[in-house]
């Protein structure tokens, strides 16, 4: 891709926040771990590189590292934090332990004139986040800013075109941080503005043409905003050639199949094959309680309902978005999976190898796939859809499955939602749901003592599902929510809010 920025990867949790400015920024960026081959990145030079930062030392045993040919190489560089340190360590310069861990806000001091802070005021916050910090800048270094405590900042090899920071401007309290990211995009390595989502669907279109006008393509659909965009985005380029399968796997929310198919038939005038596989899901999951064991029956038993719902193909398209491609190639390896996803099962990793799995959103963020959507008119309500998980309800039901539990779950789910829509708060969450646990606990219903379900409310803010903070709902909101289930909902006596966020705790109770 022309004028692309190439960011390695130490393991920082803002590794995809760096991915993500630059994009902003209408460039392309691709994240590779720091050990990616640099015969690689020799083949096809990106217009410039960002080590991140991460949470190793670079004073450590082992500390991770780039091969040295890579500060020669003539590529434009950026080192944000780990990255400043590390490529002052490996070109002779010293980092040495800092008494205190810097977090947070500090002043940013510019010292000399620089095009990396070209247009930044002298004085302004940045955000700090490291324990080590460089001492003394290797040889042909010098320093360009520091904060207020005399920390060395930022320094800069003009004739090798390498630059760094030790805060991260890629944080939103950095507040010049994205002009200091523009201006290593554009003064200093040169890349032009192609990347915006009118070029990715124009580009898209001529290679679905290409690659699958003519060919049968299938490709399934569950109403969410990445599939129902796919399948907008691949009828417009194959000219309706295209059949959109949507599974009812029994596990989704209350008449959740009628409003899906009206979404996609009526409203997108798309072509849908409706399969209602339910009674099979529910009979492979019967007295199956453990999460994982869930998760892998769902994914093959849907597998499954495609081969039997299809049986000629030639591709299969899905709507993989980039963080699931950077989770399943982390810096930590793939231990560090913490929970399988729908579209890496081995039957689908058999369609890969043979060269049968397309997946135009491979490369998207969730929000740039929202811009998508906007772009090809799909309508607010179908694109502001809270995400869904692919297993469903079945990781909101703690424990093993069953009709009942299903029924009880459905109805609390669409009263929690239905309480949110009518009080303005469905578009200020990310997510939100009702979750059946695997307890009873004791209450009075009338006079009577009763022994019921409980249910546990979920609501989350986040720009990504990567991390995320719980709802601050307001009192009358949950209350009136809590109120109503326990109420028309026999089996349930008491209702409890999660108010915790992620991390730890992930945004699924399973
Ligand atoms: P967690 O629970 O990992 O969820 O914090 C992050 C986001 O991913 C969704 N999620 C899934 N989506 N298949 C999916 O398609 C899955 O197996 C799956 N598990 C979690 C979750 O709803 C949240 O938006």
């Amino acid at each position: 891709m022309k004028g692309k920025i190439l960011i390695l990867d130490f393991g920082s949790q803002y590794t995809q926040l760096i991915a993500r400015r630059v994009r902003e920024l209408g460039v392309f960026s691709e994240i590779q771990p720091y050990n990616y081959s640099l015969k690689k990145i020799l083949a096809a030079p990106p217009a410039g590189i960002i080590l991140s930062g991460g949470p190793a030392s670079t004073t450590a045993a082992g500390a991770p590292r780039v091969g040295r040919e890579l500060f020669a190489a003539g590529i434009p560089i950026l080192g944000i934090c780990y990255g400043m340190q590390l490529l002052t360590r490996m070109q002779g310069g010293r980092v040495e332990r800092s008494a205190r861990r810097e977090y947070g806000k500090a002043q940013l001091d510019i010292k000399a004139v620089t095009p990396l802070f070209e247009n930044v005021p002298d004085h302004s916050t940045v955000w700090m986040s490291h324990g080590d910090s460089v001492a003394t800048p290797a040889p042909g270094y010098h320093v360009t800013a520091r904060s207020a405590d005399g920390t060395i900042a930022a320094i800069e090899n003009r004739s090798k075109n390498i630059f760094a920071v030790q805060f991260h401007p890629e944080v939103m309290h950095s507040l010049e941080g994205k002009k200091i990211l523009a201006n290593f995009l554009f003064a200093i390595a040169k890349t032009d503005r192609s990347w915006s989502m009118k070029n990715f669907i124009e580009n898209e279109t001529a290679k679905l043409r290409e690659q699958c006008l003519g060919k049968r393509v299938v490709l399934g659909v569950s109403g969410g905003v990445d599939s129902t965009t796919l399948a907008v985005l691949l009828q417009r380029a194959l000219a309706g050639k295209v059949t959109s399968i949507f599974v009812n796997n029994g596990l989704l929310r209350l008449d959740e199949e009628k409003e899906v198919l009206d979404n996609l038939r009526r409203r997108l005038g798309l072509k849908v094959t409706y399969i209602n596989a339910s009674g099979r899901f529910l009979k492979n999951l019967k007295g199956v309680a453990a999460p994982e064991r869930k998760r892998k029956i769902i994914g093959k038993t849907f597998i499954d309902v495609f081969y039997r719902g299809l049986k000629n193909f030639d591709f299969l398209i899905q709507g993989t978005l980039y963080p699931d491609v950077i989770e399943s190639n982390p810096v930590q390896g793939p231990s560090q999976t913490i929970k399988t996803h729908h579209n890496r099962v081995r039957e689908v990793q058999k369609l890969e190898r043979q060269g049968r799995i397309i997946e135009p959103f491979k490369f998207l963020f969730k929000d740039e796939v929202r811009e998508v959507a906007r772009l090809l008119d799909i309508p607010a309500d179908i694109l502001n859809r809270h995400p869904f998980p692919g297993p469903g309800l079945a990781v909101r039901i703690l424990g093993d499955i069953t009709p009942r539990k299903l029924a009880i779950l459905k109805q609390a789910d669409d009263i929690f939602i239905s309480e949110l829509k009518s009080s303005g708060w469905y578009e200020k969450t990310w997510q939100a749901f009702a979750v059946l646990l695997p307890v009873r606990s004791v209450g009075v219903m009338g006079d009577e003592r009763a022994y019921g379900n409980v249910i546990a409310l979920r609501a989350v803010t986040s720009t990504d599902g990567m991390t995320a903070n719980w709802a601050a709902l307001p009192a009358e909101v949950l209350d009136a929510a809590a109120n109503r289930i326990v109420r028309q909902i026999r089996a349930v006596n008491r209702v409890a809010y999660d108010i915790t966020s992620k991390p730890p705790a992930t945004i699924e109770w399973e």
